[in-house]
């Protein structure tokens, strides 16, 4: 397996700017911010009260971004989620320490976890339509 290869970047979110480390390649799909991200934490910024007391599981998180730009800007109660993967989990850990954030919760989708499974292919089937960014 060749080493891993990554590129850290500035993302401009509602308020905060967020460094977020992407892998350059990656075997899964957790390798790329995607735009979904973007849309979904202006909407939310729109629509705080929707998170109002909630406890939040990610599915999908991917770089992480989404989750913590959630923690910084309204403290809120979120797990990440993705593939049982080692990469990826650390990865978001690294994340949320050059945000300046104690390491979320993180939950690796174990092959039995048939729920989360189903949720994430029609998250996934959602999002297909949708471009990368360049
Ligand atoms: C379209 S990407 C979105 C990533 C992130 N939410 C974002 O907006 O940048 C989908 C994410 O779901 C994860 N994923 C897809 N299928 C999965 C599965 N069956 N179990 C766990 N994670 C999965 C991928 O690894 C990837 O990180």
């Amino acid at each position: 397996q060749p080493a891993l290869e990554y590129e850290e970047r500035i993302h401009k979110f509602p308020g905060v700017d967020l460094s977020i480390r992407e892998f350059s390649s990656h075997q899964l799909n957790a390798n790329l911010l995607w735009p979904g991200t973007f849309f979904f934490a202006d909407w939310l910024v729109k629509n705080p009260s929707i998170l109002d007391g909630q406890r939040i599981l990610e599915l999908g998180s991917g770089t992480g971004a989404l989750a913590i730009f959630l923690r910084k800007t309204f403290g809120v109660d979120i797990t990440t989620s993705d593939y049982d993967d080692k990469d990826i989990e650390e990865n978001i850990a690294h994340n949320c320490r050059v945000n300046k954030l104690d390491v979320l919760p993180h939950i690796r989708r174990k092959k039995n976890h048939v729920l989360i499974q189903c949720i994430v292919n029609v998250y996934t089937l959602g999002a297909s339509d949708m471009h990368h960014p360049e």
